[in-house]
């Protein structure tokens, strides 16, 4: 073997000698530099391997691999001894109290509108709606005149909006004009049927109160067939309400007005909190207003591509914070974006 070669058991009986007398972690440190650092022993040994006879470089190699793993193993059990004895000797003279309760870590928790959203999410897809999310920014034209709001028609003044610098550019005051843009880009020209729910956040130049934000989220619905008519709308609605609130709830449903449905109802849910016995929540109505409905206008219809004649469908848009604070019994909805822990972690 040639002169300048370290014998690997040379190495190793002297590098486990040293070892043993170790009493620090500082001194461990230097060791592994030592032996197992870029400049160290082993290093040098496998750089070494090209001025040995060709036939003894493949043993000497792997016996000075099994030497590196052999130092590898005995350093980290070298580590944990020398950790545990820190820990005894701690122990010993008192510096660790083990009888000490633990320090309980803070979790992170979903919002709870996140949470009534996955509800949404996971109610309305196993009654087969696929989620489509269309934009925040939307233009005037499918905020209002798609769905059949004429210009300066005063159903516009129902909902404040916030504009922007950029003409006919908004945000969206409801999730309605996702109608418009899901049978535009879903509908195949007003040939195939839609089944969707539409998630999101709408905007609106309200004054903030404990009962009105500036955002909050909508999630729409949206069915478009060629036979749809309005007791699926109703029988609809219902099974997701027993769904979501309780098996036997009551639902019921008030004539009511939009300009994109035709004709508009409100949906009511027998108050969950009281049972429709009458309580604060309810107003002692016993009903609790859960959606607003309709049949989707044949003008609406038109302006998504679809042959009024021959196809039909329903709409509904709910308010997942509101259908929140009433299972939650939040009185305040200024809670949900304000980004106070005290409220969040409760949830
Ligand atoms: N967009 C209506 C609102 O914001 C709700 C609605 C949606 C009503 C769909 C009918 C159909 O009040």
């Amino acid at each position: 073997m040639a002169e300048n070669v370290q014998s690997i058991e040379g190495v190793q009986a002297e590098a486990l000698s040293a070892l043993d007398n170790i009493e620090s972690s500082e001194a461990l440190t230097t060791w592994r530099s030592q032996y197992l650092g870029n400049k160290g022993v082993i290093r040098g040994m496998l750089s070494k391997i090209g001025s040995l006879a060709k036939e003894e470089r493949g043993a000497y190699g792997q016996g000075v691999n099994a030497l590196k793993n052999k130092l590898t193993e005995s350093h980290d059990e070298k580590q944990t001894a020398l950790n545990n004895a820190a820990v005894e000797k701690d122990i010993a003279e008192g510096a660790i109290d083990v009888t000490l309760p633990g320090r309980a870590r803070r979790v992170g928790r979903l919002h709870p509108s996140t949470h009534t959203l996955r509800n949404f999410y996971d109610i309305w897809s196993d009654m087969g709606f696929q989620v489509y999310r269309s934009r925040d920014v939307e233009l005037d034209d499918y905020n209002f005149t798609k769905l059949n709001f004429p210009p300066d028609h005063p159903a516009r003044d129902m909902q404040d909006t916030f504009y922007t610098t950029e003409k006919d550019v908004i945000l969206r005051t409801h999730t309605s004009p996702g109608q418009i843009r899901a049978m535009e880009e879903l509908g195949g020209n007003g040939t195939k049927p839609i089944r969707v729910i539409l998630p999101g956040m709408c905007y609106r130049f309200e004054q903030i109160t404990p009962r009105s934000e500036a955002q909050f989220h909508q999630v729409e619905g949206l069915a478009i067939g060629r036979n749809i008519r309005m007791s699926d709308l109703k029988g609809t609605i219902a099974e997701f309400a027993k769904r979501m609130f309780k098996p036997d709830v009551q639902v019921r449903y008030r004539a009511s007005y939009f300009p994109f449905t035709e004709p508009s109802m409100e949906v009511d849910a027998e108050c969950f909190l009281c049972d429709g016995e009458g309580c604060r929540v309810c107003k002692y109505s016993g009903w609790l207003e859960i959606a607003g409905s309709g049949m989707v206008h044949p003008n609406v219809l038109r302006n998504g591509g679809y042959d009024p004649s021959e196809w039909s469908g329903f709409a509904f848009g709910m308010g997942p914070e509101r259908i929140t604070m009433l299972k939650h019994g939040i009185e305040d909805i200024r809670y949900f974006w304000s980004n106070d822990l005290r409220f969040l972690s409760q949830f």
